[in-house]
């Protein structure tokens, strides 16, 4: 198991600039917020396989900042190679990866013969706010925070061939950005809310053949690919993580957007105790996502946002809103099919809360 370390802090503040403020002023005992708007990039979906966990996260309370300064939950190691990653079709186009197998995923194994197919969507090449341009029209400074994007890598340094970033987990068959807007990591951030399913009289229901008290999370239904899900979505250029976790929350399960600011404040209110009071990180890293190709990927933080008592966000009326079609409040439970690695990131959540699964 990994512990807090300065290394993580450093890590974790030197993220974004905006953290250090807030972090400062929390020091000094003072509140701050920090503004923010944006899209995500399209997305694909698809289930990932399984995968599995080195540690067990643990939860950590902040006041302002929320400097989730917990053990991490790794994806897949690279000993297991992206799969999703190699899918033959590309989603949602006509467009067909060169094949990849298994030996020659790693780039160290040479491999004279690999023409990968070049493709950047059309969405994409249109420069939208949430997108890079191409490369040569500009040069970004990757494995930093450059500028207001954050080209780290939770996977640590990653090479850069001819100007372009490899993909830490080796080829996908494809070259440039496919859907994906950024070059290098695309950075989203994924809600788990969840709070104990209870009976009439407010008491936890267990499990019939489990015996453990059944957790429940706020599942939203994708409008693209009619998926349910963890209401998560892009970390915005600029945006802290933490403020991504709530935001996306507000917009897809909430429907903020759709209020009249005052409304939208008063929500925020309400959710704001719940993601600033506890939260435990139950992954961060890579995602084997069909979107990925050589030279960008996904990459995410999950966090669990837990209302053990049942008078925050468990009040709040549910809305879709945004790429959400629909929402609930759905069991926690190994039966559910999520989209793309969503199961995987509630079954850590269930072991963790010691909960039914
Ligand atoms: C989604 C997240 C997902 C990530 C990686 C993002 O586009 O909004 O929920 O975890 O992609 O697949």
């Amino acid at each position: 198991m990994r512990v807090p370390n300065y290394g993580m802090i450093h890590f974790l503040l030197r993220r974004n600039w905006m953290c250090r403020i807030r972090l400062a002023l929390t020091l000094l005992g003072l509140p701050c917020t920090v503004a923010s708007s944006g899209r995500r990039s399209p997305i694909a979906c698809s289930s990932f396989p399984p995968f599995t966990s080195s540690a067990t996260a643990r939860p950590i309370t902040s006041s302002s900042c929320n400097l989730y300064l917990t053990s991490v939950l790794t994806m897949p190691t690279s000993a297991v190679p992206h799969s999703k990653s190699r899918c033959p079709q590309y989603p949602g186009l006509n467009i067909k990866r060169f094949p990849v197998p298994d030996n020659q995923v790693d780039w160290s194994q040479n491999w004279p013969e690999y023409k990968p197919v070049s493709h950047t969507d059309s969405a994409v090449a249109k420069k939208p706010a949430w997108a890079d341009p191409e490369i040569g029209s500009f040069s970004p400074n990757f494995n930093t925070v450059d500028g207001s994007v954050d080209r780290t890598s939770f996977e640590g340094s990653y090479k850069v061939e001819n100007g372009k970033p490899l993909n830490p987990r080796g080829r996908t068959g494809l070259t440039d950005r496919g859907l994906l807007g950024r070059w290098g990591p695309n950075h989203a951030a994924d809600p788990v809310v969840t709070r104990w399913k209870v009976d009439a009289k407010g008491a936890k229901i267990q499990h019939p053949v489990t015996k453990r008290p059944i957790l429940q999370f706020v599942s939203i239904k994708r409008k693209d690919c009619g998926q349910w899900a963890i209401p998560g979505g892009m970390v915005d250029a600029g945006e802290q993580v933490t403020l991504t976790l709530q935001r996306e929350f507000s917009e897809e399960a909430l429907n903020s957007l759709s209020l009249s600011p005052s409304e939208r404040a008063k929500i925020n209110e309400r959710i704001t105790t719940l993601f600033k009071s506890t939260g435990f990180q139950v992954y961060k890293g890579y995602v084997d996502d069909p979107r990925n190709t050589d030279n960008a990927w996904m990459e995410t933080v999950v966090v669990n946002f837990h209302d053990d008592s049942g008078d925050s966000v468990s009040e709040l009326p549910l809305h879709a809103g945004d790429d959400a079609g629909q929402v609930k409040w759905a069991d926690v439970d190994s039966s559910s099919s999520l989209y793309a690695s969503h199961s995987h990131f509630l079954e850590l959540v269930a072991k963790e809360r010691k909960s039914h699964w």
